[in-house]
């Protein structure tokens, strides 16, 4: 996405991770790894961005993305201005954009922006004045690039820093999945030995997007040996376009049980992005069992989003 990085190739904004290069996930990585220690407390970083204005613009629920953000904003020493779409001039009709002018007329230096519609960061960010800084917490099915980056981050602290040795398997609503797009990019570029995808067909993307993966409806046979399973929430708005036949056969078929895990690698890990549908694609015993790494994902966005707001912003 050529707006996403400037004239010399440096990160201006982060719309995407497709075609980031290795180098620049690493360095990402390797930053949200050392600020760790720093997401959940202390000081030691409240200078990092002082002065700067920065706004959660989301227009699409959220916890976890909107509240890490936050908390990452703050933990840096920037002001932080929660934008409310449900109060805002948007409701009498303002445009996207002339909210995006109005709040950076006020001085607000970096959105964070959530949009149900594909493209609609890149299009704020195409918008903006030169310097400001727009982060892309979610947009349509395309793109959620801080969870692909936490995702990441998780992997690497669980099973070492050689992608090459991962085998990882995603299951679920792939097709409408701005999570598996992100992780998809992010696995492929930092050199993941075998990525496996799993769902329904009807929830399957285009095999050209899964371009390198092993792809299937069997979840009992693609979770043989892999090392992270990552599933994916089912959105049950997929039901009423009968996509999938009910709840009952969805879990049966796709759900992650705890004698369906033991198939995987015996130290293999559950990840999840959230929230989660408990008794549909996960039950409750994996969610909160030994493998899971569902709270450390999240505790791990608020490092991830420090990293990449200072990375953009410092
Ligand atoms: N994973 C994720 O994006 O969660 P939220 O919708 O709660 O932000």
């Amino acid at each position: 996405m050529s707006e996403q990085l400037d004239d010399a190739g440096k990160l201006q904004h982060l719309l995407t991770l497709e075609g980031m290069p290795r180098s620049m996930l690493e360095t990402l990585l390797k930053r949200a790894d050392a600020l760790v220690e720093h997401a959940h407390g202390g000081n030691e970083m409240r200078d990092a961005l002082a002065g700067k204005a920065i706004c959660t613009l989301f227009f699409e629920a959220s916890t976890r993305t909107r509240c890490s953000f936050g908390l990452a904003v703050q933990r840096l020493g920037a002001d932080l201005l929660n934008f409310d779409a449900s109060t805002a001039s948007t409701t009498k009709g303002e445009t996207d954009t002339d909210t995006l002018k109005t709040l950076e007329a006020m001085g607000v230096h970096g959105f964070i922006v959530r949009h149900k519609t594909d493209g609609a960061v890149a299009a704020l960010a195409r918008a903006a004045i030169p310097g400001t800084v727009l982060i892309n917490a979610g947009d349509g099915r395309s793109n959620h690039p801080t969870q692909g980056l936490l995702d990441m981050l998780t992997l690497q602290q669980a099973k070492g820093p050689d992608f090459s040795a991962m085998k990882v398997l995603i299951v679920g609503d792939v097709k409408h999945s701005r999570v598996a797009r992100s992780d998809l990019h992010a696995l492929h570029a930092l050199g993941a030995g075998e990525v496996r995808v799993c769902g329904p067909a009807p929830l399957l993307p285009d095999v050209a997007s899964l371009h390198g993966c092993i792809v299937g409806d069997d979840l009992d046979a693609l979770l043989d040996g892999v090392d992270a399973v990552m599933m994916l929430r089912l959105q049950r708005e997929r039901m009423v376009e009968g996509l999938v036949p009910s709840l009952e056969d969805y879990h049966r078929d796709f759900g992650l049980t705890t004698a369906r895990l033991r198939r995987a690698a015996p130290d293999a890990i559950v990840m999840h992005p959230g929230p989660m549908n408990r008794g549909i694609e996960i039950t409750d015993e994996v969610a909160d069992g030994p493998q899971s790494r569902v709270l450390q994902q999240v505790a791990n966005g608020v490092a991830v989003r420090m990293a990449v707001l200072e990375t953009l912003l410092g």
